[in-house]
């Protein structure tokens, strides 16, 4: 994606017709569960936007979008805000970004205007804060599968190993 996330979505906007969709990154796997099926159904209860997340230890921060947040249970919180690749020192919390989202339509008119952000990529992230900002409600989903980042090559030789292993 040398454009970024949100460049990418863009180009799906025509085939979108519901007032929601579910977007996943394919680099992200969770095996063990069905996240997809449980962020649909926190949408159906909450009728919001959801965004799937794992905690993560401080020292990795730098390598996902991080939230702002508000726990309201044991699995789910409500999204403050999302900075992307924050530093330590910067970060709001260590719930990261797992990449699966179900988003709002209207994503792809803040898409559409969006300047590119960090390293010149029109970030998904950049687009969700913009959403936030507008009072559009967005929850965080704790999930319970296993995550194996496939993003990095550390995280992609390992997710081959445990993927062996099923
Ligand atoms: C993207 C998103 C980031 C998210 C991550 C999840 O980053 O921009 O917010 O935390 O996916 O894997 P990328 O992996 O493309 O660097």
């Amino acid at each position: 994606m040398p454009r970024g996330t949100g460049d990418a979505v863009l180009k799906c906007k025509n085939y979108i017709r519901s007032k929601y969709f579910l977007m996943l990154l394919p680099d992200d796997l969770i095996i063990k569960n069905n996240c997809s099926q449980s962020m649909i159904k926190l949408h159906t209860k909450y009728k919001s936007s959801i965004i799937a997340s794992k905690k993560v230890k401080k020292k990795d921060v730098s390598r996902w979008g991080i939230f702002d947040l508000k726990k309201f249970n044991k699995n789910s919180f409500l999204i403050k805000d999302v900075i992307e690749k924050p530093s330590i020192k910067n970060a709001p919390s260590n719930y990261a970004i797992i990449g699966r989202y179900i988003l709002p339509k209207e994503i792809f008119k803040i898409l559409q205007n969006q300047k590119p952000g960090q390293n010149g990529e029109i970030h998904i992230t950049d687009a969700i804060k913009t959403l936030i900002d507008k009072k559009e409600k967005f929850i965080g989903h704790i999930f319970s599968g296993k995550y194996l980042d496939c993003g990095t090559l550390k995280g992609y030789i390992n997710s081959s190993i445990e993927i062996s292993k099923l």
